[in-house]
C-alpha cells in the first residue's frame, strides 16, 4: 500500500457515522443554503477563533474577495502581499483591478519579512495581506504595528493555518479580517470547496454579510453588487463532524510534526517554530539543496511529496505584467527551489511516518 500524502481515507473511516448523520440531518431538512447547519458552524468557528462574526463561503479564495470587496478595493489601488503563497492570495487583488505589491519572506519561517512592509507602503496602498504559510502565524503584531501606523487594514490569509495559535490568540482571529479555506486537504477540510471570513469589525462584518449574497440584506433588493459566496450546509454538515474532532487532530499533527523534525534535523532543514506559535503543519515542509532529486528518490520508493511553491508568484506568466523578473525576490525565489512537502495529516500512521523517514534517510547516506 502507498503512503498517503494526506490520509483523507483513514479520517473518513474514523469518523464515518458522525459524518454521515451530520450529512442525513440536512438531507432530511431540505435545508441546504444558509440554513441551521451553516449557521451552527459560524458559532462555532467565530467562537474558536474569538472573532465576533463569522461567514462561511463558497472557497478561501472567496473568503479573501470578499474581504477585499468589502474594504471597497478598487482599481489601482495597492495591496502589500507575499509572493511566496499559493496564486489565491494575490489573484483576488488583480481580480478587482488593484495592484499587488509583493514584500519579500523571511528566510526561517517563509512568511512576509515584517521589516520590509514599511518600505513598500505608497500613498495608494490600502492594505496588508499576510499570509501565514504552512501552518504557523506570520509575525502578526509587527505587521499589525506597520498598518496601525500607515492606518491601512490588514487581513491575515490563514487558508493553511487554521488551528495554529500565536501567542495565546488563534489564526484568524488577529488582524481586521481573518480567511480560512475548507478545502480538502486543509487541517480543517471538507468534501469540495468552502471557507470562512472571521472578523471582530462590525461594519465589514455586515458588508461581508451582504455581498456573499449578490449584493442583498433583504431578498430581491441589491444594494451593491456582490457575489454567490455563500457554503451550502452539506459541506457545514461535513465540517461539523470533523470539527468536533479537531483538537484532537492538532495534537496528533504536532506529535507527527515535532518526531519528523527529530528523525531529520541532521540532514536537511527543518521547520522552524517561531516563540509563541504553535504549528498546524498544514505542509511539513522540509528545504535542502538536493530537492529535486530527494524528492525523485522519494517517488521512486513509494513516499509521495509535493513542492509548495515551485515559482513565486512575480514569476508567473499570469502576473508577468508587473515586469518583475527573476532577481526581484530573492528569498522567495531561492525558498522555492529547496522546499519539499513530505506526507502529513492527523492519520499518518506511525509505520508509514518510518518508512518517509527511512527513505529520506537514506537518500542522505544515513
Ligand atoms: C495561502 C492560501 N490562500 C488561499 C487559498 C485559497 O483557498 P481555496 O482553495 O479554498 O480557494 C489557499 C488554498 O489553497 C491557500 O493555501
Amino acid at each position: 500500500m502507498a503512503i498517503p500524502f494526506m490520509d483523507l481515507k483513514g479520517q473518513f473511516s474514523a469518523y464515518e457515522s458522525d459524518i454521515r448523520a451530520q450529512v442525513d440531518d440536512v438531507l432530511k431538512s431540505g435545508a441546504f443554503i444558509m440554513g441551521p447547519k451553516g449557521a451552527a458552524l459560524e458559532k462555532a468557528l467565530g467562537g474558536f477563533v474569538g472573532a465576533r462574526h463569522a461567514f462561511g463561503c463558497s472557497s478561501g479564495t472567496d473568503a479573501l474577495l470578499l474581504a477585499l470587496m468589502a474594504y471597497g478595493v478598487k482599481p489601482g489601488d495597492e495591496i502589500v502581499t507575499t509572493p511566496f503563497t499559493f496564486i489565491a492570495t494575490a489573484e483576488v487583488i488583480a481580480l478587482l483591478g488593484a495592484v499587488p505589491v509583493f514584500v519579500d519572506i523571511e528566510p526561517v519561517h517563509y512568511n512576509i519579512d515584517p521589516s520590509k512592509i514599511d518600505a513598500a507602503i505608497t500613498p495608494k496602498t490600502r492594505g496588508i495581506i499576510a499570509v501565514s504559510l504552512y501552518g504557523q502565524c506570520a509575525d502578526m503584531e509587527a505587521i499589525q504595528a506597520v498598518a496601525e501606523k500607515r492606518n491601512i487594514f490588514l487581513i491575515e490569509d490563514g487558508c493553511q493555518s487554521f488551528g495554529a495559535a500565536r501567542n495565546g490568540k488563534r489564526s484568524c482571529g488577529f488582524a481586521h479580517v481573518g480567511t480560512t479555506s475548507f478545502f480538502p486537504s486543509k487541517p480543517l477540510g471538507c468534501y469540495g470547496d468552502g471557507g470562512m471570513v472571521f472578523t471582530s469589525d462590525d461594519k465589514i462584518a455586515d458588508l461581508i454579510a451582504g455581498l456573499r449574497n449578490h449584493g442583498q440584506w433583504e431578498r430581491y433588493r441589491h444594494r451593491v453588487i456582490g457575489i454567490n459566496g455563500r457554503l451550502d450546509d452539506l459541506q457545514a454538515a461535513v465540517l461539523l463532524a470533523k470539527f468536533a474532532r479537531f483538537e484532537e487532530e492538532l495534537a496528533a499533527r504536532a506529535r507527527i510534526g515535532a518526531r519528523y523534525s527529530e528523525a531529520l534535523g541532521d540532514v536537511v532543514t527543518v521547520p522552524a517554530i517561531m516563540p509563541g506559535n504553535t504549528h498546524v503543519f498544514a505542509q511539513y515542509s522540509i528545504r535542502t539543496a538536493s530537492r529535486d532529486a530527494l524528492a525523485k528518490a522519494l517517488g521512486d520508493n513509494g513516499v509521495p511529496t509535493a513542492v509548495h511553491y515551485p515559482i513565486p508568484l512575480h514569476m508567473q506568466e499570469a502576473f508577468s505584467g508587473l515586469g518583475l523578473g527573476a532577481g526581484a525576490f530573492p528569498v522567495s525565489e531561492s525558498v522555492s527551489t529547496e522546499i519539499l512537502s513530505l506526507p502529513m495529516s492527523a492519520f499518518l500512521s506511525q509505520a508509514d511516518q518510518d518508512e518517509v523517514i527511512r527513505q529520506l534517510r537514506r537518500f542522505f547516506g544515513k
